[in-house]
């Protein structure tokens, strides 16, 4: 029996996990899938509940998971809560307690999605594309931090750029031994031409790259990389970076494929645990209307059934699922294009269920 912690959040997290649950309900229903879903609170609902965004009891229960499925955190509402106590910082330290360094962010574009990308159909044509991005480390997690007083009235914000060499070492293994069983192509995004890290990361990456001959390495600055994802995103197979480059790129090829609201995540830690959730965040602008698109939530349930579950029959059931409904026409607001009618998060969840429901009734 597989455990899987629903960790539904804030904003739109409730809406698109709620179509999760039902795909995978219906897997355990229809197809004896055997998996235990239990709900628990991260973010800004759980500070609200209890004072912090990642209550003991939620840690306890992620750690004792197979896999854990996030909605989304955060809100305008809590941008003044105190840093410690905001809701990203709940989701910064379930990965880093976790130890969940590897996220691997893929941008697919469904053909029949071609006229929702925000490039023109020709340059996205069978896009697949793979964001290995580094998660605990650099940016987000280096010390010192904070806001210190200079002399008189003046402040001084501060963060620090780190990474040690076998931070750099263990996440260039986990992307090459992904090229390898795709394409065969990396590309190591950096700013190596400013900053002693980005040197660091690109001798690093050298070295991992002598135990995988057969993949060839490229390396590109951060800035050129960000243009040449909007000019010719084909030209990628796997994209390895640090944590906040790998956070903006994946939002720029997010839109590649039509909306972010269809891009999964799979967050590892080397062993088979991990953490599964849609690149995109709580969207408050439309959170309580049946809006939001749940395919990213689901998408991300299906990388779960592949990457941590042993589960690959069941995850390409769902991947087919969404294809179908695709195909079909079915389309929330953020992927609607010309004057076709858009439906809600509720109806796409149902849809997919449907989908899964018409597959099985055919074998
Ligand atoms: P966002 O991703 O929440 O929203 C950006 C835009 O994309 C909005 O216009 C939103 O409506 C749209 N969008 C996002 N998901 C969608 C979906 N499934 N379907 C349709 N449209 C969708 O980013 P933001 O506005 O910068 O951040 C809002 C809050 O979410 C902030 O508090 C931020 O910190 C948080 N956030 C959380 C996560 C996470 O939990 N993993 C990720 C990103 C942002
Ligand atoms: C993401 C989000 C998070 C990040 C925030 C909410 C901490 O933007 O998962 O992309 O920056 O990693
Ligand atoms: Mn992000």
């Amino acid at each position: 029996m597989h455990k899987v912690l629903l960790l539904p959040g804030d904003g739109i997290g409730p809406e698109v996990i709620a179509e999760a649950r039902k795909v995978l309900g219906f897997l355990i229903d229809e197809h004896g899938a055997a998996l235990e879903l239990e709900d628990a609170r991260v973010g800004g609902c759980a500070y609200e509940d209890c004072g912090d965004p990642l209550p003991e009891e939620t840690l306890a229960l992620a750690r004792a998971a197979d896999a854990v499925v996030l909605g989304a955190v955060g809100g305008p509402q809590f941008d003044h809560v105190e840093r410690e106590l905001r809701p990203e910082k709940g989701l910064l330290r379930l990965r880093a307690e976790l130890g969940l360094f590897a996220n691997l962010r893929p941008a697919i574009l469904f053909a029949e999605l071609a006229d929702a990308s925000s490039l023109k159909a020709e340059r996205v044509a069978g896009l697949d594309l793979m964001i290995v991005r580094e998660l605990t480390g650099g940016l987000y997690f280096g010390e010192p931090r904070g806001i210190r007083s200079l002399e008189g009235e003046l402040r001084q914000g501060f963060n620090t750029l780190v990474y040690d060499e076998s931070e750099i070492e263990r996440i260039a293994q986990m992307a090459f031994q992904i090229a390898q069983r795709r394409n065969r192509r990396l590309c190591s995004v950096d700013k190596a031409n400013v900053l002693e890290v980005s040197e660091l990361w690109r001798e690093v990456v050298e070295r991992v790259h002598q135990e995988y001959p057969e993949v060839s390495l490229s390396h590109m600055y951060v800035d050129n990389a960000a243009m040449q994802l909007v000019r010719d995103p084909n030209q990628f197979d796997v994209v390895l970076t640090e944590n906040m480059f790998g956070d903006i790129l994946s939002d720029i090829a997010a839109m590649l494929t039509g909306s972010i609201g269809l891009l999964p995540s799979a967050s590892l830690n080397g062993a088979d645990q991990g953490l599964y959730e849609p690149v995109h965040g709580s969207a408050p602008d439309i959170a309580g209307q049946d809006a939001a698109n749940p395919l990213a939530a689901i998408l991300s349930a299906a990388m779960m059934l592949r990457y941590s579950l042993g589960e690959p029959q069941l995850a390409q059931r769902i991947e087919q699922a969404v294809r179908q409904v695709i195909g079909e026409g079915l389309r929330t607001p953020d992927i609607v294009y010309s004057a076709r009618q858009s439906i809600g998060t509720r109806e796409m969840g149902n849809a997919v269920v449907r989908a899964l429901s018409e597959q099985s009734r055919e074998n």
